[in-house]
């Protein structure tokens, strides 16, 4: 009695379900939504990913643990301040201090940070510093500061900037200047494994802005060889013997090794070049 109907009810879900999304294609294939960011997102497209996100965030950030102390300590406030100043204030702001240029033509314009941590916890906060926002322009920090930098500019930015005035900002941020320097960042989890650290470290590192390479989503750019297969390759751009050192040597610095490449100097640390040849030699036994 009751299976006809309901053999009736999958069909109609099936050809509504067809019908729904040769409807999404079609609009997509019909270039209908403006992409440029000189317009910004219909109303309800903005709601959405802005509640997409935010619960994106809550999700993932509040597992995050996030010593209580530690946020307190002036010390530590005085590093993040710098860290914002040196890294954050041209996209977001500071007290007194405009965006630069560029940021704001951003789509979404990079907000104002000093009342964020009304909105996002401690460990919301540094999670989003950790992982950046796709399709947003907040680029992830976790292979460009330090673990103790990442908690530095947490504690800043839910402690400290929410009350700081605009001398007060200019004195704080003045006096700190060198306390971020370069260090070892962050990098991915070590709990992970050989490949998904390596998939991260050439994408955090911008290596498919010019290699197709297989398994790490990219786009498709031809401006350097593809790096499929390469665990076979016999030679490293034609010059070295294709060894896990060379292949380390040259992704820490091409240009020592061929003056005249192209491939740029990434800035890759000992040990995202080790992982980034782990990946790029999987297949071939031990490296
Ligand atoms: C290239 C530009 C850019 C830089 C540099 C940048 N951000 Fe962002 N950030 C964005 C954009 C775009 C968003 C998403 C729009 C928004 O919510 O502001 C964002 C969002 C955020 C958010 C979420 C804010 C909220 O209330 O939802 C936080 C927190 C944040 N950024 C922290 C930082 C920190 C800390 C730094 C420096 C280490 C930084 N950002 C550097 C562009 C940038
Ligand atoms: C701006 C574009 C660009 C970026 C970014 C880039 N590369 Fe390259 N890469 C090249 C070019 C061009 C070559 C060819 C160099 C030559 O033969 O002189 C190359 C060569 C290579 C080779 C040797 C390929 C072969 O066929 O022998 C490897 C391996 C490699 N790159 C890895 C990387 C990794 C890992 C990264 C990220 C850290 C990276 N590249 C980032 C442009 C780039």
């Amino acid at each position: 009695m009751g299976r006809p109907l309901l053999l009736l009810l999958i069909l109609v879900l099936s050809v509504l379900g067809v019908l729904g999304a040769l409807g999404g294609w079609a609009f997509v294939m019909s270039g209908a939504y403006d992409v440029s960011a000189t317009k910004p997102h219909w109303r309800p497209v903005y709601e959405l990913l802005e509640v997409a996100m935010h619960r994106s965030v809550q999700q993932r950030g509040d597992a995050t643990a996030v010593p209580e102390a530690a946020l307190r300590d002036p010390q530590l406030q005085e590093i993040g301040a710098s860290c914002f100043r040196a890294h954050c204030v041209a996209c977001h702001g500071g007290p007194g201090v405009p965006p630069a240029s560029f940021a704001l033509g951003l789509q979404p314009v990079p907000r104002s940070l000093t009342d964020s941590a009304r909105s996002l916890s401690p460990g919301e906060l540094m999670w989003v510093t950790r992982h950046g926002i796709k399709m947003s322009g907040m680029p992830a920090w976790e292979y460009r500061l330090s673990e103790e930098q990442l908690l530095a500019v947490t504690a800043f930015v839910s402690e400290r900037l929410p009350r700081l005035s605009v001398p007060g900002y200019r004195e704080l941020t003045g006096q700190a200047v060198t306390a971020c320097g370069p260090v070892e960042p962050a990098g991915s989890d070590k709990a992970q494994g050989v490949r998904a650290r390596g998939e991260l470290a050439l994408r955090q590192h911008g290596c498919t802005a010019c290699h197709a390479i297989p398994g790490v989503t990219g786009p498709d750019s031809g401006v350097g060889p593809s790096l499929d297969g390469f665990a076979r390759r016999q030679l490293i751009a034609g010059r070295l013997t294709n060894t896990a050192v060379n292949l380390e040597r040259w992704i820490r610095d091409p240009q020592a090794i061929d003056p005249n490449t192209a491939m740029p100097n990434l800035g890759v640390s000992e040990r995202s070049a080790r992982e980034m040849a782990q990946y790029l030699h999987q297949g071939r036994g031990q490296p």
